[in-house]
């Protein structure tokens, strides 16, 4: 079971920088007591990020109600890509709250309209439809059903096997749950659909052969035919890294798809809308997909996601036969649209990009650093992750990563606690609106971290 953040006052070393404002006692007496209260309410499963009551949050700031001033390293979790609170957002949100207008189902609403135009005029140029959902694990269930449904209609009943990565998230619900690839999370599962396979990632890292050709040979292996696969789905990069393909698997890749009439989808829900430095994060492999989810930084605020892909795959089910209670909420839409139009008129693509060429040097500077101890620090844009070890060894370091979040809580710089493999993933996620000069102080904390923790 992952550690919980203790909820004990410690003295902090004040700090008070443009960026990063805390005094006194991390958590205080009256923020202990409010989160024992919510413990008191909330299952287990909710505990597990540093103590720190939310009460505001603008740019790349959160904000305690005490004063205290956090640097955000975590975007929440990779969702506010426009920055935290971003006024254009807020107001968007408030418009449309007090037309008012807050639910329609499946009845048109003048924001899903535009949302739904948007997005397909972001999308490479054959992804002509959108479906609006709600969180990520919605839009990986909905592309699993979509990719067997056409697997099945386009070719026999046995073409319905859907292959994804070891070490995969796609949500916590059964079908995105069984398409991730760690063994974790999946105990409570009896009966794992067989027909769901997982190939390893050449992250370069943990798996060192980068060539297509284990793709297939693991399939051969699985006794998988490889035309009886329906589709295939890869988080653009993993999550848990990050960690992305090679290009050129990433292409071979999209050529066996087509070659065998496979649907590959791209899980863009952590990668899309410019954190990668560029919109979607496919580009970087100047692959199409067929198919990908959004979630997300897609709203930079509340709760929307989708399917977005071509005619062929998105017209599978009639009318009303996919839908959603939530669907295309106009205020959520509304968020997504000022959410976009913020990301595009303050060019924070570009931003993270640019800015994503600071925060990557400098990652690489602390991993050459304490390179005994950090095993990896892969990263595109504006996110990136440091993967501690235990000493000299590609095993992680649960320990190590975790006391380098609390260390950088405890200074004033924000994480969520530890991800990925063994958990020893520290992740990086900024806003997209972060400067180089809050990179650079937000690493040097990182870089103190890690000295203090070895
Ligand atoms: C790549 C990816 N897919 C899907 C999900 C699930 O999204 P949600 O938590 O909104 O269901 C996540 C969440 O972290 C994700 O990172």
């Amino acid at each position: 079971m992952a550690k919980e953040f203790p909820l004990v006052s410690i003295k902090v070393e004040p700090v008070s920088t443009k960026f990063r404002k805390l005094s006194g006692s991390i958590p205080n007496d009256e923020t202990i007591k409010q989160i024992e209260e919510l413990r008191e309410a909330e299952p287990l499963s909710m505990r597990g990020q540093p103590p720190v009551i939310w009460d505001r949050a603008h740019g790349v700031n959160v904000y305690d109600a005490y004063g205290n001033m956090w640097l955000d390293f975590s975007s929440g979790v990779l969702v506010a890509n426009a920055g935290h609170g971003a006024k254009k957002i807020a107001d968007a949100i408030i418009n449309q709250a007090s037309k008012p207008l807050l639910h329609t189902y499946c009845f048109p609403n003048q924001p899903r309209i535009k949302l739904t135009q948007k997005l397909v005029s972001l999308a490479p140029e054959r992804l002509n439809k959108v479906f609006i959902l709600s969180t990520g694990a919605e839009s990986t269930e909905c592309a699993l059903k979509l990719m067997r449904t056409y697997g099945r209609k386009h070719g026999t009943d046995d073409k319905s096997i859907i292959v994804s990565f070891e070490n995969a998230f796609h949500g916590r619900t059964l079908g995105a749950q069984q398409m991730g690839g760690s063994s974790d999370g999946k105990a409570w599962i009896k009966n794992l659909d067989p027909e769901i396979v997982h190939v390893p990632l050449p992250d370069g890292f943990r798996c060192e052969d980068t060539g297509f050709e284990l793709f297939e040979k693991t399939l051969a292996r699985l006794g998988v035919e490889a035309d009886n696969v329906a589709g295939v789905i890869g988080e653009t990069y993993q999550g848990v890294g990050p960690n992305f393909m090679p290009k050129q698997y990433a292409k071979d890749l999209r050529k066996w798809c087509c070659k065998h009439g496979a649907l590959l989808c791209f899980d863009e829900v952590q990668a899309g809308f410019g954190r990668c430095g560029t919109m979607w994060g496919f580009e970087l492999y100047d692959v199409v997909p067929d198919l990908f989810c959004i979630g997300k930084g897609v709203s930079s605020s509340l709760p929307i996601s989708g399917v977005i892909g071509n005619e062929d795959v998105m017209d599978l089910f009639g009318p009303n036969e996919m839908t959603s209670t939530h669907s295309g909420n106009p205020i959520c839409c509304a968020a997504a649209l000022a959410s976009i139009e913020v990301i595009e008129q303050e060019k924070l693509v570009e931003n993270a990009a640019k800015v994503g060429l600071v925060l990557q040097k400098h990652l690489q500077l602390i991993k050459n650093e304490f390179s005994d101890v950090i095993g990896f620090a892969p990263g595109a844009g504006l996110v990136a992750g440091l993967l501690m070890v235990k000493k000299g060894s590609k095993e992680p370091d649960y320990e190590l990563a975790w006391n380098v979040i609390n260390l950088c809580f405890q200074k004033g710089l924000l994480m969520f606690a530890p991800v990925g493999v063994g958990g020893g993933c520290v992740k990086i996620a900024p806003p997209l609106c972060i400067s180089e000069e809050a990179v650079m102080e937000g690493c040097e904390v990182i870089r103190e971290a890690v000295e203090e923790a070895v």
